[in-house]
């Protein structure tokens, strides 16, 4: 099995594709696509954006330092496209994909309520890193949907169908392989096989 060796660039996927959404002063909303987003920190919660100064959205979270980072799902797929390819300075996309704007419970931006989960953010540093600035926040609150939730109380985010983004597709993601830890618990071993054999095969 042979590499080709390629020029730098960008290749850490697959990521997610989730709805931005954010407000000016005045009180107007828009909403965007992001890929280029993601945790930084456990403790305190972090998470960032990165965003090209030219969005119509860019001026907005400067101005308020807030944005909620909202997950999507395969329903939404035609939605997250939409949102990526269009700017609110010439259309308002909450008419044109029909998605509601609801309330954050702590930060000055509006929260998608068709998502699963809206993750409400405060900037609390911009760096300016080239082609795109990247909004450092903590994370002030989550929403999630109670319809997810199970009898247990676990919060079954696999049934929401999540949407992933890898070089330049949505995709969905298939059935899980294992839960965090499998590989070093005990009652592993048909996971293992399944595993090795998997490998084999591509080898
Ligand atoms: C899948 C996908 C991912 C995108 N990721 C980003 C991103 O991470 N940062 C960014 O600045 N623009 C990204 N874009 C482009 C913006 O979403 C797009 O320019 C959008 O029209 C900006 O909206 P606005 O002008 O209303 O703010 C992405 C677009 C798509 C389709």
């Amino acid at each position: 099995m042979g590499k080709e060796i390629w020029k730098a660039g960008n290749f850490v996927y697959p990521v997610p594709a989730v709805l931005v959404s954010c407000q000016d002063r005045e009180g107007k909303k828009n909403l965007f696509t992001a890929a280029w987003t993601g945790t930084v920190c456990t403790n305190p919660p972090m998470a960032y954006i990165s965003v090209r100064p030219e969005r119509y959205s860019y001026r907005m979270i400067r101005e308020t330092g807030a944005f909620v980072i909202n997950l999507t799902t395969e329903a939404m797929a035609r939605a997250v496209d939409f949102c990526g390819v269009k700017s609110g300075r010439d259309l308002d996309k909450w008419k044109e994909t029909g998605l509601t704007a609801g309330t954050a419970s702590v930060v000055e931006a509006p929260v998608v309520l068709e998502s699963p989960v809206n993750v409400e953010c405060a900037v609390t540093e911009v760096l300016e890193l080239g082609s795109h600035h990247m909004f450092l926040a903590l994370v002030k609150a989550i929403q999630v949907e109670d319809g997810l939730m199970d009898e247990k109380g676990r919060f079954c985010f696999e049934q929401a169908k999540p949407l992933a983004y890898s070089h330049g597709a949505y995709c969905g993601l298939t059935e899980a392989i294992g839960s965090f830890g499998y590989s070093i618990r005990k009652n592993s071993t048909k996971a293992k096989k399944k595993q090795k054999k998997s490998l084999r095969k591509r080898g």
